[in-house]
């Protein structure tokens, strides 16, 4: 069982303890070592009257029993000044439950004014007074529990009770916000909803049942709720007799009764009634993300279903008319994005890649044969029109960035993305939908190599709050989702994430707090830091590349899904994917949940017979040709020489923008040595990556290679030793 909970040291105000509840919980508190404080007004059950008597005599029963406690007179509604009682008499407040309480039953058309009000101020105000007071000093000293005290009747409603039920559930809201303000503060608030027989039920219960249902078969859940080693928050639990249980919400999995560019009647509400209110499958949502996202989910449902838009990756602007004209088309001043291999690999680490899978050597180590860029670093190319200021200056939109969901993301490259490079990016606010609940930003970023067009991104970003202005709600601009199959996957793979996932990902760029800092993910309502969206989507993209492409990155050509729930760092991805020709469908979902949390999405492969058409042609253009068409020659003479001396197999990766542009062998270990175009045949004993400028610098004698090397413009793998012997090499034997 552990060792006790105890509370000593810990200052613990009960609120109308005088009797009942309150009494049993004081008189609990002290036999565990806190200091009490009674807080009673002494009136009757229908707040009446007033008097020092109830709360003296629990101050007494405490003292006697050799426990610590003082007397509180005031009412509730005086919040302040019961907590100064605590504050003057012990110096500090850790715990405060809210308790007190009064009755004015009647039914609901002979509910007086008087009677609505005393019941809100005395339980929903008071708690609301009580609370506010101590709660400064919950948050300076980083500690605070409390209690608030539903009902059935609030939760269920009960005749004669309309009064109390809609104090009593206005309590249990009061608690929610608490909950998540607080958690930060480790101030913890929970909820209960008692039975048992005290004066405000004896007339209600009968004698028997109101007997068994004492008081202390309650207190040990609210002791247990207010000890500091309890990590309950925000909970809702019924109580009685011994028994507890907790609450949650349920909801179904619903209809949508409202088709695209249709007005949505009461007959189409009426038509989905069933579907409506069937529990069957129900979900449970547990904060308002979880809530809100459903609806971004059932926006998108609704356009998708409109029909499939035609693939525009034009920047020609909208003409719709809504007050959100002046966004539409707005261009975002030009950027360039600039990256190494240290970003490429680093994304790479972000998403996953990991050098536990051999394949996955060739994205995280730029000295690999075939070192390639991900597919999905497109998307960071791009996201710096995300960040910052691009999107608060766009005219006619007022962007508040803690407000900003992202909810789809669409991607499609039109060539690999080179190693490193230097890309021009222009953004431009396709489009701005009207969700009701919000708006959606569609912004198009086109990314340049030169005058070459890279890559195209499409950012759906949802903003709470904005909409409803009777603007439209889809376009032609927007790259839909696709229903994924309805058949088992036909493969599944699966990644766990680590801890520090969202700490190495927000490296690529993401640098919002969300992501690391648990305040400011508790601010925005998550239980701790939630992995960025797009770096599930670069776990996802991953999986598909390997298991439909083997890690191809040529056979990448577009991406598209969308974000319908967090994950949270240290949680395993598990994609599951469906191959319908050259597009493989995919979703992801968490194993730990069974959550979705990438959903409707696909990538679109390049068929494999596009591919060989593609590949660069090892192009007569390169400098490097003639020098190694030079060596072949050379080594007719003196080849069985050199065999001798270098004893080594070299492959050469002539490099030209930052792509493979021609691979050679150098074979100076067999018979008299041999130079061919083309991967080495056997095994090569060093691989050297390198450009062809730069090739020509060291063979020229510009460029020392060991410095290149040092410096990264040559890139070595193998034996790195043998490349020592290169100087030799190029520089006797290429003689140009
Ligand atoms: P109770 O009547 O024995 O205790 C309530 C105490 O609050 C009384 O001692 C009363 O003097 C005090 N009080 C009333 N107004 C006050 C004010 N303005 N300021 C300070 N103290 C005040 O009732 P019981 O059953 O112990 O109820 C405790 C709480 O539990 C109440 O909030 C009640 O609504 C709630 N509750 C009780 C249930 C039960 O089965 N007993 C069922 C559901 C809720």
């Amino acid at each position: 069982m552990g060792s006790p909970l105890r509370f000593d040291g810990r200052v613990v105000l009960v609120t109308g303890a005088g009797g009942g509840l309150g009494r049993a919980y004081a008189l609990a508190f002290a036999e565990r070592g806190a200091l009490v404080v009674v807080n009673d007004l002494g009136g009757d059950f229908k707040g009446v009257g007033k008097g020092s008597l109830a709360a003296d005599k629990v101050v007494e029963e405490i003292r006697r029993n050799g426990g610590k406690a003082v007397a509180n007179y005031d009412s509730v509604e005086a919040g302040e000044k019961v907590v100064k009682t605590a504050l003057d008499a012990f110096g500090r407040i850790d715990v405060v439950v809210n308790n007190a309480g009064i009755l004015r039953d009647r039914s609901f058309s002979r509910i007086s004014d008087e009677d609505w009000d005393i019941i809100q101020r005395v339980h929903l105000r008071g708690s609301f007074q009580v609370t506010r007071a101590a709660w400064d000093h919950m948050k300076k000293q980083n500690y605070g529990r409390i209690i608030m005290t539903s009902s059935a009747s609030g939760i269920y409603g009960n005749f004669g009770q309309a009064n109390y039920s809609a104090a009593k559930l206005g309590i249990l809201g009061l608690a929610n916000t608490l909950a998540i303000e607080g958690r930060k503060n480790n101030i913890h608030c929970n909820t209960i909803a008692p039975n048992a027989g005290s004066r405000m039920t004896q007339t209600v219960l009968p004698e028997d049942i109101f007997e068994a249902l004492k008081p202390e078969y309650v207190a040990p859940l609210v002791l247990w709720l207010c000890h500091e080693s309890c990590e309950e928050n925000g909970g809702l639990f019924e109580v009685g007799a011994g028994w507890i249980g907790k609450l949650r919400w349920e909801r179904t999995l619903g209809a949508i009764a409202r088709q695209r560019n249709q007005p949505m009647t009461p007959e189409a509400v009426k038509a989905n009634w069933k579907k409506i209110c069937d529990f069957s499958n129900a979900s449970k949502p547990q904060n308002i993300q979880e809530s809100v996202a459903s609806m971004i989910k059932v926006l998108h449902k609704i356009d998708a279903e409109g029909g499939i838009s035609t693939n525009h990756t034009s920047h020609e602007t909208s003409t719709a008319t809504s007050e959100f004209t002046g966004a539409i088309g707005y261009k975002l001043p030009s950027f360039s994005s600039a990256y190494t291999e240290l970003e490429t690999i680093m994304y790479a680490l972000g998403v996953g890649a990991s050098v536990k899978d051999p394949k996955d050597l060739k994205f995280v180590y730029e000295g690999s044969s075939d070192f390639s860029c991900l597919p999905t670093f497109g998307v960071i190319i791009a996201q710096k029109s995300m960040m910052g200021e691009g999107l608060t200056e766009i005219p006619g939109l007022s962007v508040s960035l803690a407000k900003v969901l992202h909810g789809e993301q669409y991607l499609e490259l039109y060539k690999p993305l080179p190693r490193s490079g230097k890309l021009r990016c222009e953004a431009v606010v396709a489009d701005v939908l009207d969700k009701g609940s919000g708006v959606v930003i569609l912004m198009d970023v086109y990314s340049y190599s030169g005058k070459e067009l890279i890559c195209y991104n499409q950012f759906s970003l949802f903003l709470v709050g904005s909409g409803g202005f009777g603007g439209k709600r889809t376009s032609e601009k927007l790259k839909v989702t696709v229903a994924i199959p309805n058949r088992p996957p036909d493969a599944v793979l699966k990644d766990t994430t680590s801890l520090n996932q969202a700490a190495l990902y927000r490296l690529s760029g993401d640098w919002n707090p969300l992501h690391i800092d648990p305040n400011f993910a508790s601010l925005a309502g998550f239980e701790k830091p939630i992995l960025h969206g797009l770096c599930t989507f670069g776990f996802s993209a991953r999986h598909v590349l390997r298991q439909f492409a083997d890690n191809d990155v040529s056979r990448f050509k577009a991406i598209k899904s969308r974000f319908a729930k967090p994950v949270y760092p240290g949680q395993t991805l598990q994609t599951e994917m469906w191959k319908e020709g050259n597009r493989i469908h995919f979703q992801t979902k968490v194993q730990e949940t069974g959550d979705i949390v990438i959903s409707n999405a696909y990538v679109d492969l390049v068929p494999t017979s596009d591919i060989s058409a593609k590949t660069p042609s090892e192009s007569g253009e390169l400098q490097s040709t003639l020098v190694f068409e030079a060596i072949r020659r050379r080594l007719k003479d003196v080849g069985h020489e050199v065999v001798k001396k270098v004893n080594a197999v070299f492959e050469w990766h002539i490099t030209k923008g930052g792509d493979i542009a021609a691979k050679w062998t150098i074979d100076l270990k067999n018979e008299c040595g041999k130079v061919y175009k083309g991967p080495a045949k056997g095994s090569a004993d060093t691989t050297i990556i390198i450009s062809d400028d730069d090739f020509m610098e060291v063979v020229l004698g510009k460029l020392d290679p060991q410095k290149a090397f040092f410096s990264g413009r040559l890139k070595a793998r193998g034996n790195i030793m043998l490349s020592q012997k290169l100087q030799m090499i190029l520089k006797d034997y290429s003689k140009l």
